[in-house]
């Protein structure tokens, strides 16, 4: 499955199989999106094969649904699995409290929603994604098309009169035309630099109409699981 890997591929690999170890037999599984979830959708399917694993996923972007299906997984709806015994999904960074940014890859509104009906949610990252303070990494504000620039606009407000300075908003680019998320929304790109407050952002960002969901992710992951390219992992 891994052949010769590059570094960082080999961390995102090692701290993949750690949380793959995680899932046992019998329970209903958020599968992340992005390319550290795809390594643990990878190590899932081998643990189907070889440890004789039988669980129930629940994908968070049509992505990462077509992937477990080509590996023979078992893909259900959040309907049909009611609630999750386990997420574990990818971040663009965390901090020493295990918040988040995530979306970097759009699909930041159904990993919310999967990660938070889980009794638990696990973050597998390169050791790169630690951060002291979140915000180097733009933060996704998933917005729907009618009136995104008025949504834009109200952002921008809502930031500036939180003292959020040297702030830039752009709308995601797509392969044709803006970026669309599964739910036919756009993604607004917050280049921050430094937040200082995550929770009080996450709040504000919410409020704002037009708003669907932002990328901070706050009191939702329970552990992260770094992998690091010498082959180590480590937990925080
Ligand atoms: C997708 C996400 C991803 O988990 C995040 O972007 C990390 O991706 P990768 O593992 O490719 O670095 O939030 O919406």
């Amino acid at each position: 499955m891994t052949g010769e890997l590059s570094p960082i591929d080999t961390a995102k690999f090692v701290a993949a199989r750690r949380a793959a170890d995680m899932v046992q037999s019998g329970m209903r599984v958020g599968l992340g999106t992005g390319s550290t979830a795809a390594w643990l959708v990878r190590c899932l399917a081998e643990a189907v094969r070889e440890r004789d694993l039988h669980f129930r996923g629940v994908p968070t972007s049509t992505r990462t649904a077509e992937m477990a299906r080509d590996l023979g997984l078992e893909v259900i709806t959040l309907e049909e699995a009611g609630w999750l015994d386990i997420t574990i999904d990818g971040a663009d960074e965390f901090d020493g409290e295990l918040n988040l940014i995530k979306g970097g890859g759009g699909a930041l509104l159904h990993e919310k929603i999967v990660a938070s009906a889980s009794d638990r949610m696990v973050v597998i990252a390169d050791a790169a994604k630690e951060v002291e303070s979140l915000g180097a990494f733009p933060l996704p504000v998933e917005v729907i098309p009618f009136g995104w620039k008025a949504t834009q606009t109200l952002i921008d407000e809502a930031l500036t009169a939180m003292d959020v300075m040297g702030k830039t908003i752009e709308l995601r680019p797509g392969a044709d035309g803006p970026y669309r998320t599964d739910e036919g929304n756009l993604i607004l790109d917050l280049k921050l630099t430094r937040i200082g407050n995550p929770r009080q952002l996450a709040m504000v960002l919410n409020q704002v109409p037009g708003v669907v969901e932002n990328g901070l992710f706050v009191d939702i992951c329970d552990q992260v699981v770094i992998g690091h390219a010498d082959g180590r992992v480590t937990l925080r």
